[in-house]
C-alpha cells in the first residue's frame, strides 16, 4: 500500500508515543539477549522498535512505504530493513525468535493476510513468539480518513485468526486489548 506514502510526515508526529508500548516491552523482556526480531511494518521505528533495540534485541525492519522506512532508517541507521509487502517479502526460514506486527494487518485484504501470516511463520524458529494486533469481527469497513486519506480495514474473527495461525503451525495462547482498543494477539510457533 502506498497510502502512508503520502501521510509519513503526519503519521511520524501523530503516532501515539506509548501504543504497544508495554506489550512490545513485555515480549522483548522475555527473550533472551541479542534474539532476533522481526518487526513488520516496522513504519519509522518510534516508539516499537526503539523498545526492542533498547532491549538488545537484533531487529530487522519491513515495510511497504519507502517514506516511512527513510525515517525508520534515520532513526536507526544500524537496523536492517527490507521494503516489501510482507506478503511476499523473501525472509530466511527459521531466522527470528520473535515477530511482531503492530497496526499492520488489517490493512491487508483477507488472502493478502493469510499469506502475510504463512510468510511470518515460515521465518520462525520453533517456539518462537508472533505479537500482533487486528481486528476481532470478520469483515472488512471504511475506517476515518487519515490527514485525508481514505482507509480501508479488513479482518477475520479471533477464532479466523487461531484456525489462520494453526494452519500455519502457531498456536494462538492469548488475545486482550491494547491501551487504544486495539486486539492484541500473542501467539507461539508450535508445530
Ligand atoms: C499503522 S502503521 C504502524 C507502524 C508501526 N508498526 C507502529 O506501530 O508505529 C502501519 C504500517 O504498516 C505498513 N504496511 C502496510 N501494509 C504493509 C504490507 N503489506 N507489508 C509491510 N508493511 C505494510 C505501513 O507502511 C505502515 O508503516
Amino acid at each position: 500500500m502506498h497510502e502512508y506514502d503520502l501521510i509519513a510526515d503526519w503519521y511520524a508526529s501523530h503516532r501515539t508515543a506509548h501504543l504497544g508500548v508495554p506489550e512490545v516491552a513485555a515480549l522483548a523482556a522475555s527473550l533472551p539477549a541479542g534474539a532476533s526480531v522481526l518487526d513488520v511494518g516496522c513504519g519509522t521505528g518510534l516508539p516499537l522498535t526503539r523498545v526492542l533495540v533498547e532491549h538488545g534485541c537484533v531487529v530487522m525492519g519491513v515495510d511497504s512505504s519507502r517514506e516511512l522506512l527513510a525515517r525508520f532508517q534515520a532513526n536507526f541507521p544500524h537496523v536492517p530493513v527490507r521494503c516489501a509487502p510482507i506478503q511476499s517479502c523473501d525472509l530466511q526460514p527459521r531466522a527470528f525468535d520473535a515477530a511482531i506486527a503492530w497496526g499492520v494487518l488489517f490493512h491487508l485484504r483477507h488472502e493478502a493476510q493469510a499469506q502475510a501470516i504463512a510468510n511470518i511463520a515460515r521465518a520462525l524458529k520453533p517456539g518462537a513468539a508472533f505479537l500482533f494486533t487486528a481486528g476481532d469481527v470478520h469483515g472488512s469497513m471504511d475506517g476515518t480518513p487519515m490527514h485525508g486519506v481514505p482507509f480501508r480495514y479488513h479482518s477475520y474473527s479471533i477464532d479466523g485468526y487461531r484456525e489462520l495461525l494453526r494452519t500455519h503451525g502457531l498456536t494462538l495462547d492469548a488475545t486482550y486489548k491494547d491501551s487504544g482498543g486495539n486486539v492484541c494477539f500473542q501467539s507461539r510457533k508450535t508445530g
